[in-house]
Order: C-alpha cells, then structure tokens, then sequence
C-alpha cells in the first residue's frame, strides 16, 4: 500500500513537471468543432498531440494535411503536421501513449429531448482498458452537473484505478464559437473543475498555456453547471428578443432599430437579435440536459421550456409571414411558390447547419406544396441528417441574377458576409430577412418584409 501511494506522489509530480514544461503529451478523443481547434493550440503552443477520432475518413484526412472545417483551412493542418507534434488515429490503444486525455464528444439530445451520454458511456468505455496510473482526464463536452463523477469515474474505476489516486479526473467546458474571428481558444479564458486540489492545479496549469486565462471554481459539478448557464442564458434571451419582434411588428416598431439604440445604455443592458429560430450544437440542446437533471431533483425548468417553445415556434412563424408577404404582394399562396432560402448554415459564415431552423423552414414549405431550392455558399449538398432526411442530397443553386428571376420570394435565413444583399434585393421580387441583413439597402426597399 506504501510503496502504491509513494508511486501515486511520483506520478502526479511528475505529470505537474510535464504540464509545466509542456512534455506531457496531450489524447484529444474527438476531432471535430471542439476537438480540433483545441488540439491546434496545444501543438502551437509546443505540446505533442496524439488526436483519436472513430470517423476514419477524418483521421486519413488530417493526415494528409486537409482539413473538414470550412474555416479551419487545410494550411492549419499542415502547419500542426509540419512540427511533428501532431498525428491522429483511430486506434483507442494508443492512449496508453499519452499523459493527458482531454473528451470532445458530442452530446445530442435523444428523439425524446433526453440527454444522449452514448458517445461519452462509449469513449469512457474505450478508455477503461487503456488506463494508467497517472493519466489525467478532462471532460469538454457539454453536459450536465454530475457527468464526469457519475458517468466517468464509475465507468473508469471499473478499471480497477482509484480516481485521485491513480488517475485524474476534470472538467473543462468548451466556450469556442466556431467562425466567430474575435474569439478564439487564446483569447477566451478556461473555466477548469477538479476532482481534487492536486487535479485542478494540473488543469489550471494545462489550460494556462493555451488560453487567455483560466478560472478555477470548486468543484467538476460548478465548471459543467457554468457552460449550461451560459448557454440557458443566450436561449431564454434569444427567446424574449424574438417574443419581442412578434410584438413590436404588429405595432409597427422595427425591433433592429429598437436594439440599435437600447444597446447604447453602457450597463444593463446586453444586445440578443431575433432571427429565423435556434440552430448549432449548443442553444437548442444544451438547456434541455439541465432540465432532465432538475427532475431528479423534483424540479421544473419553467425558463428553459419555454424559451425553448418560443424558439422553436420560430421557423413556423417566419412561414406565415412569407405567407402573408405573397399574398399581399402577388395574391397568391404557398402552394406552387418557388422560393429560395438564403444561408442554410445555422448562423452567418459557418458550414454548421446542425439543428438549423431554415431546414425545418423549407421542410414546412415543401409540405405546403412550394418548391423549394437554397443557396449557401458555405454549403453545396445537404448531407443527411436523422431529423431531414427527405433534404438529403439537395445542392445549393446559383444566386445569378437570372436563377432570382425565376423565383417568387427569397428567405433570408443565415445572413452570410460574402453575399451581395444589394444584389439579391436588385435582382428579386420579394426577400423576407429574418436577420436585418439587408439593413444597409438603400434602392428597393418595398421588396424587403422583415420577419
Ligand atoms: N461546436 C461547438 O460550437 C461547441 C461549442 C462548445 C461546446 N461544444 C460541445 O463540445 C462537444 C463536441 O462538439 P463538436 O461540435 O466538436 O462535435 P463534432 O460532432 O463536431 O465532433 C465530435 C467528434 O467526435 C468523434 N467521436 C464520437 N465518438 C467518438 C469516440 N468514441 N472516439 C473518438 N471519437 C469519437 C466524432 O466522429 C466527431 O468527429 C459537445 O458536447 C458540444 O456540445 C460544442
């Protein structure tokens, strides 16, 4: 028992050395959004990176310098290869490799809006046979309180390890924003957890080197409880702007304008801007996993429903309103519209469309019998996905002035930067914008309907 404890102490000093002088070798489980910006700054800032994806076609791909992110360009890739500190694998035995491994998986809702922990149950369990005495692991997927010490530590106990003892357990959240260039790993601070003073002083250290700070809080269960706060937050205040919007319209106050100026209040006051519905990974799935904890706790998240009702309302409302728009305008319906839907991403320069409002949009136009074709230039092909498999296989058309002329009303769902909204306005009868994107048109106007 003596001599298993004398080794623990080596152990841990020494992966606390080898954080500190960046030779403790870094396993990042999960190479997509979260994963591989994350594994990129830790090669740029000289840590040796061992990446594991079970997606084959994205390790052969990094492996000859080509990237799977838009805007993660294939250079990046090369750069991360180039300083031999970087490869990637499908192999989980290779974790037996590493000193560090660090979770990115995802974590959807299941059909019944309950939290899906399958890719966290099966990567844990692909660690357990590969575990050692002296490995850190650190959770980054979203989750709810109660995860890494309920789901992790009993699934890598089973090992046969004592967690804090023989291995380490944290929790980090993941605050990256993908596309968004003013915030990146090195510019957002960490919020770190640690099973123990000894676990979080190791996180704090590890996660110093690449971020803009770090911010330690007591316990695993309070940093995974800060990532759904931040995240309930944005849905209940996207909520209350688009319940706005509805409001304001019929009154005739644009509601862009109305945020324009109340965001001039230097306090107490944060801009949230409505849009066509909640789309990504996070907004629409992560407050829903504090909502299925609280009923263990025998209690309601009445906030969180329903921002969630308002939200998802959303693609339903922005139908009438085009429904509205074609009949004032052309006198006619849905029914036999060619419509085209302008940014598919869930938000502006992304090739994200997970959870994306306008795919529920166009599915509701094709039931009410409209044709329904999209542009995004940040998208060529709707791949399948479980909840829109009849889009599937739908390529973007081009947005030429000829392709508008034949269409009755364009949507504008994902306000993209590199489109011309002069143009399509010029070129078009009727745009709906649920994003104030054709805010700086100056000619046509008439043909614009916010929604
Ligand atoms: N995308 C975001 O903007 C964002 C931001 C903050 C937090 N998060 C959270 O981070 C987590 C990851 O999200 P993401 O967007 O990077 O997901 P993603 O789908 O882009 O990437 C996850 C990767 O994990 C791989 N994977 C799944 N099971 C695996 C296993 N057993 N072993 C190895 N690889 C496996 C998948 O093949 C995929 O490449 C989620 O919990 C998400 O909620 C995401």
């Amino acid at each position: 028992m003596t001599s298993i404890n004398a080794n623990n102490v080596l152990n841990l000093k020494q992966l606390k050395e080898d954080i500190h002088s960046k030779k403790a070798k870094i396993g990042i489980i999960g190479l997509g959004y979260v994963g591989l910006p994350l594994a990129h700054a830790f090669v740029n800032n000289s840590f040796s990176v061992l990446g594991f994806d079970i997606d084959e076609s994205k390790v052969n791909k990094l492996k000859n310098s080509q990237s799977y992110i838009k805007y993660i360009p294939a250079s990046q890739i090369a750069e991360m290869n180039n300083t031999g500190r970087f490869q990637a694998t499908v192999d989980h035995a290779q974790l037996r490799e590493v000193d560090i491994i660090i979770i990115c998986v995802p974590t959807p809702l299941t059909k019944h809006r309950e939290p899906d922990m399958s890719y966290v149950v099966s990567t844990t369990e692909a660690i357990k046979p590969h575990l050692k005495s002296g490995h850190l692991v650190i959770l980054e997927s979203t989750t709810y309180p109660g995860t890494t010490e309920e789901v992790l530590k009993t699934i890598l106990e089973k090992s046969g390890l004592i967690c804090g003892q023989d291995f380490f357990l944290g929790y980090s959240p993941e605050r990256e924003d993908p596309g968004n260039i003013n915030y990146k790993i090195n510019t957002i601070p960490k919020v770190v957890g640690g099973d123990d003073p000894d676990t979080l002083e190791m996180c704090v250290a590890l996660y110093g080197a690449i971020a803009a700070g770090v911010v330690p809080v007591a316990s695993i269960k309070t940093a995974e409880a800060v990532k759904l706060t931040e995240n309930i937050f944005r849905s209940v205040n996207i909520a209350l702007v688009n319940e706005l919007k509805i409001v304001f319209e019929k009154m005739g106050i644009d509601v862009w304008e109305v945020i324009e100026a109340a965001k001039s209040k230097p306090f107490g006051y944060m801009p949230f801007y409505p849009g066509p519905g909640l789309g990504g990974h996070c907004i629409p799935i992560d407050p829903f996993y504090l909502t299925w904890k609280a009923h263990e706790y025998g209690i309601s998240t009445r906030f969180i429903e329903l921002a969630g009702q308002i939200n998802t309302s959303m693609p339903l409302r922005i139908v009438q309103r085009l429904a509205e728009a074609l009949d004032e305008r052309f006198s006619r319906g849905l029914r036999g519209a060619k419509l085209l839907i302008l940014g598919i991403a869930y938000k502006k320069n992304v090739d994200d469309m997970r959870e994306s409002p306008a795919l529920e949009i166009m599915e509701i136009l094709r039931e009410r019998g409209a044709e329904v074709f999209y542009y995004d230039p940040f998208i060529p092909e709707i791949e399948k996905t479980r909840e829109h498999m009849e889009l599937a296989g739908m390529k973007s058309i081009g947005c030429t002035a000829e392709e508008l002329k034949k269409i009755d009303a364009v949507i504008i769902c994902a306000d993209h930067d590199s489109v011309d909204y002069n143009f399509i306005v010029e070129n078009s009868s009727l745009v709906i914008d649920t994003r104030n994107a054709t805010k700086a048109v100056n000619h046509h106007r008439e043909r614009i309907f916010k929604a």
